[in-house]
Formats: structure tokens, C-alpha cells, sequence
């Protein structure tokens, strides 16, 4: 489980408000493998996020656009690498449902790499887009 603590705050608060709702995303993720529930209520859980995932990182690509972050394109690639991370936490779900490999692959790659990008790329766009 992850909370949003405050040095994960980039001071935009849209962004703010969808990283928030992102964490609640991942943590509904991370509770399925400690109950005992469906595969396909796991399976509905996860596309949520993934469908969130989505959403949020048009958004806040679409506010470096907007507001000319000469960072946008790196950025995006960044966004991109998850996405992917987020086809293979798929994939390996439905290859062994909420296996020891999924629960690493959860924590690892998709909350781990998350916090760190809030506090440091996103960090970096909320300092730029609050002092423009
Ligand atoms: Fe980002």
C-alpha cells in the first residue's frame, strides 16, 4: 500500500488530485492479492488502473503541451516506459493470476517507479509549471 505523503506533491492541483486517485488505483490493485477474490473482479480492478493510467498521463502531457515544458518529450517517454510495465503486469496476470512474479512485478515497477516519478520528473514539471 502507498499513501500520497506530501513530498509527493508537485503543487499543480489537478495533477495532484489524479496522482491521489492514481495511489487509491494501485492500492485497489494491491489488496486483490491479499483477499481471497475472482479472477475476473482482479481482472476489472486492474483494467481500471489501467484505464487511469491512461487518462492521467494524457492529461498532464497535454498541460506540458499547453504550458511549452521543454521537457515534454522525455517526459512522455517516461510515461510510455510505464505503460508498458503495465502491459506486462497484465500479461502476468493472465498468464498466473496474482503470482509471487505479479506481486514483485506490482511493487517493483508500477508503485515503486511511480513514487519516484512523482517526486522527481513530475516534481520537476510542477516547479516549471508554477513559476511560468
Ligand atoms: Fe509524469
Amino acid at each position: 500500500m502507498i499513501t500520497l505523503t506530501k513530498d509527493m506533491e508537485i503543487g499543480v492541483p489537478k495533477i495532484d488530485a489524479q496522482h491521489k486517485e492514481l495511489v487509491d488505483r494501485l492500492n485497489a490493485v494491491t489488496s486483490m492479492g491479499a483477499r481471497s477474490v475472482t479472477k475476473e473482479e482482479t481482472k476489472k480492478t486492474l483494467d481500471l488502473l489501467g484505464a487511469y493510467i491512461i487518462k492521467h498521463f494524457g492529461d498532464e502531457e497535454a498541460l506540458q503541451k499547453q504550458s511549452g515544458y521543454p521537457n515534454y518529450e522525455a517526459h512522455r517517454k517516461q510515461h510510455q516506459i510505464y505503460i508498458n510495465e503495465f502491459k506486462k503486469l497484465k500479461e502476468e496476470f493472465e498468464a498466473n493470476g496474482t503470482s509471487a512474479k505479479f506481486t514483485l512485478h506490482l511493487n517493483h515497477s508500477m508503485i515503486q517507479w511511480i513514487v519516484k516519478h512523482i517526486k522527481t520528473v513530475d516534481a520537476e514539471f510542477g516547479k516549471y509549471y508554477r513559476n511560468k
